[in-house]
């Protein structure tokens, strides 16, 4: 098994994973000698102080110490991005993209990523960045970890293996990954290619969100969360570990696999999710809760209820409201939304142009809603309960507002004429027609 261990986000879980019987040492962290040699080595992934309910570290047992490495020199990514971006490529224009091209020549999940839109600043660890990858090559002598923030992977097409220092977690799309600030990771493509989506959080790590009146369960369940148990492999030889940090890439040569943590405990790990575990709350009376009744994950910033970003999707459903307009609602938000498409169809955009793979965005205050023939056919049908099933769309939904990079504006994929969408809506007002 290579994800047997529960995880609940955010809520303080506390896991004990040992690769060899023994390798934990008993009710101590760090004693003067630790089973098999190994070394204790703590990861922070909060202050030290923080409220014990939020604090988030692990304990590894490893064969070397990180410490073990050569010194960093600058790397070139060019297509990564990080937050604060400029002005130069920012508007207030509803945006939408189509899916990325068949990738060309060879890239690994780094080098196969680019970056989209980002908001906050990395250095201050507030906001996030939506990049897009699209890889057809496994990191094999590439080690890596990102300083500037934690990453949920979002697979659209293609399947994943994570190999990290905690362990082994195998993805494909309709599941989520996590894969938090400073844990060393590979990514593997077991098939031909795969592609989606990146959500990089620079502020404060997801947690479940509040139920409030829905009670004890419901929407993404804590039982559901699944993080690997401890797994190791002892090798020598000429590897890179790459560091982003500040929004720079750095390498430095590592002669040994880091993957060499024999046991682990505590909570600071990455973690799998399965979006078909979603327990998906919707009306059974009357009109359309709004959209955060879909959260899966809240990246929560200093005001609560304002997320830094949320992880929102719009899974498979029964839609049963009555004299209802049943589509999203046409409206204006204070926050801004990223959305993509992992499958099927998208309830306001049934017409093409927002595929599987591709993206909108409606920034800050942007109008959107459904497209006119959308808005035509669900103004007059008739409303039988319908079950909606073939979607999973998706929404990166956050507080700042996000400017975009080059790419996502000069790239051949955005759609420049989206806004057209909506030019058939024509007024239907009659003064003397209640
Ligand atoms: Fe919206």
């Amino acid at each position: 098994m290579t994800h047997e261990l529960k995880y609940m986000p955010g809520f303080g879980n506390h896991f004990a994973t040992e690769a060899l019987d023994g390798a934990l040492p008993k009710s101590q962290n760090s004693p003067q000698r630790a089973p098999y040699g190994l070394i204790a080595e703590l990861l922070s992934g909060t202050a030290f102080t923080v409220k014990r309910q939020e604090n988030l570290r692990t304990w590894l047992y490893r064969i070397r110490p990180s410490v073990l490495q050569g010194k960093f020199e600058a790397l070139n990514y060019d297509s990564i991005k990080t937050a604060p971006l400029g002005d130069d490529h920012t508007s207030p224009q509803q945006l939408r993209w189509d899916p990325m091209p068949e990738i060309k020549g060879e890239a690994n999940f780094i080098e196969g990523m680019v970056t989209v839109a980002a908001n906050g600043d990395a250095a201050m660890r507030q906001g996030n960045a939506i990049h897009l990858y699209n890889a057809n090559r496994s990191m094999t002598d590439e080690y890596f970890y990102n300083s500037d923030g934690d990453y949920l992977i979002v697979p659209q097409a293609g399947k994943l293996r994570v190999k990290t220092e905690m362990g082994l977690l195998d993805v494909e799309p309709s599941e989520i990954v996590c894969i938090p600030r400073g844990v060393k990771f590979q990514i593997e493509i077991p098939a031909k290619a795969a592609r989606g989506y990146v959500l990089e959080i620079y502020g404060n790590h997801m947690v479940l969100p509040e139920l409030g009146p829905i009670g004890s369960s419901g929407l993404a369940n804590a039982r559901d969360f699944q993080s690997p148990v401890a797994w190791f492999e002892e090798k020598e030889g000429n590897f890179k570990l790459i560091s982003k940090y500040a929004g720079k890439f750095f390498q430095a040569p590592i002669s040994h696999s880091p993957f060499d943590v024999v046991a682990w405990h505590g909570n600071y790990t990455p973690y799998k999710y399965d979006l078909k575990t979603f327990n998906t709350i919707n009306t059974v009376s009357y009109d359309h809760p709004d959209p955060s009744i879909f959260t899966v994950l809240t990246s929560p910033s200093e005001h609560e209820g304002s997320a830094n970003v949320d992880f929102v999707i719009f899974p498979p459903r029964w839609m049963v409201a009555e004299n209802t307009f049943r589509p999203p609602y046409y409206h204006r938000n204070v926050m801004s939304e990223y959305m993509g498409l992992i499958h099927g169809v998208y309830d306001a955009k049934p017409n093409g142009g927002f595929g599987p793979g591709g993206g909108s965005l409606h920034s800050c205050m942007a109008a959107h809603g459904p497209e006119a023939a959308a808005f035509d056919k669900a103004s007059s049908e008739e409303l039988k309960p319908q079950f909606q099933g073939n979607t999973l769309a998706f929404m990166f939904e956050s507080s700042y507002y996000y400017k975009t990079t080059a790419y996502a504006m000069e790239s051949e994929t955005l759609q420049d004429e989206y806004y057209r969408c909506w030019e058939g809506l024509t007024p239907t007002f009659n003064p003397d027609k209640i």
